[in-house]
């Protein structure tokens, strides 16, 4: 491990994958060099590179990295960068961008070892594009819904510039719009059980003078009750076609939440979140992850020993409860009789 010298959360140094380690953050700064592939399922798989865009990202550099590796005189040892995509597809089965990003990265295998890690330079560029399209957009989307006046936000997970190869998504359109001079708070939900929010979204607020809070996830339904916020803003982690939407554990209960007290719930995610080949959320995979995340806290144990767990790391969000999906190709509104708006922002 070294210091980070990364201007994002991912990238590529001398044949190897170079991340920030998410699990240490925001009382640690250190950038792991992975030079292997199962280094870097390990570190998909413990959430040192986490959120859908990095991890499919970094599934394609782990393409680039295997071809790379299995490669002689230019030709890559097709059967050798395959079992390892597959292994990179499986390794978190929610979000689609993971298997996405090994798709693309592999279609370039027959192109030898310099195309395939070119294709996946090319994403992170792209992402960051997204990126930077998709939260102009969702602060624009925000401002149309409420075009005056201070705004309260609450958001769930990270979506930040960790989460992304740039700005990020809904907490890009977080900073867009604290940018223009329309936040007053950010209620931050801490992100059982993993503390992304407590960890890394309220690191990254921080980090841009957003004004925020942090609550317990449990604390949002009441704020929204008692008028404390204005929009709900969340990312995803794959959209079916219908605009249902897989999120992080506890977004759902936002949702229903947001609905009942009349609150916009906004979901900022770019194009390579939507899988087009679900027709609904019903068929999404849910990670169901190891019980010492629930029983346990910061290493501790606070449950008894043998309690059982239900420890999903996704929901579905069904679209009827959202009021709109930004992209950086579109706006999605489920709930409109205009379903599919191009925003007036350029792409
Ligand atoms: O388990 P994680 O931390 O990878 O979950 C991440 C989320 O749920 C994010 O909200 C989602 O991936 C969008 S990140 C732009």
């Amino acid at each position: 491990m070294q210091s980070p010298q990364l201007d994002h959360s991912l990238g590529w140094e001398d044949g190897s994958i170079l991340a920030v380690d998410q699990r240490v953050l925001p009382h640690e700064h250190c950038l792991l060099r992975l030079s292997t592939v199962d280094q870097l399922l390990e570190a998909i798989g413990t959430l040192a590179i986490r959120g859908a865009p990095a991890i499919g990202l970094a599934a394609a550099l782990g393409v680039a990295l295997s071809a790379h590796r299995n490669s002689a005189g230019g030709i890559v040892d097709d059967a050798a960068v395959r079992a390892d995509a597959a292994r990179l597809s499986a390794v978190r089965p929610t979000a689609v961008n993971l298997a996405w990003g090994v798709r693309r990265a592999a279609a370039r295998l027959d192109d030898g070892p310099g195309a395939v890690l070119a294709e996946a330079l090319a994403m992170l560029d792209e992402d960051a594009a997204a990126n930077a399209a998709t939260a102009q957009r969702g602060a624009d989307f925000v401002e149309s819904l409420i075009p005056h006046g201070p705004l309260r936000l609450l958001t769930h997970c990270n979506t930040g510039r960790l989460a992304t190869a740039a700005v990020g998504t809904a907490l890009g359109a977080i900073v867009a719009l604290h940018g223009r001079g329309r936040v007053s708070e950010v209620l931050v939900g801490e992100t059982r059980p993993l503390l992304q929010g407590a960890r890394l979204t309220a690191w990254e607020l921080g980090e841009a003078d957003v004004p925020y809070r942090l609550c317990v996830d449990s604390a949002a339904a009441a704020a929204m009750a008692r008028g404390m916020v204005d929009c709900v803003l969340v990312g995803a982690d794959r959209i079916a076609a219908n605009g249902d939407v897989a999120n992080k554990i506890g977004t759902y209960g936002l949702a229903v939440s947001a609905a009942h007290h009349g609150i916009p719930f906004v979901v900022v995610a770019p194009r390579s979140t939507w899988d087009e080949e679900l027709a609904d959320g019903s068929q999404i995979v849910i990670e169901e992850r190891d019980a010492t995340e629930v029983t346990s806290l910061a290493g501790i144990g606070v449950a008894p020993a043998r309690a059982a767990v239900h420890n999903p790391a996704f929901d579905v969000t069904p679209a009827e409860l959202v009021t709109a999906v930004v992209s950086e190709h579109r706006i999605f509104r489920p709930r409109s009789s205009q379903a599919d708006l191009t925003s007036p922002v350029a792409p």
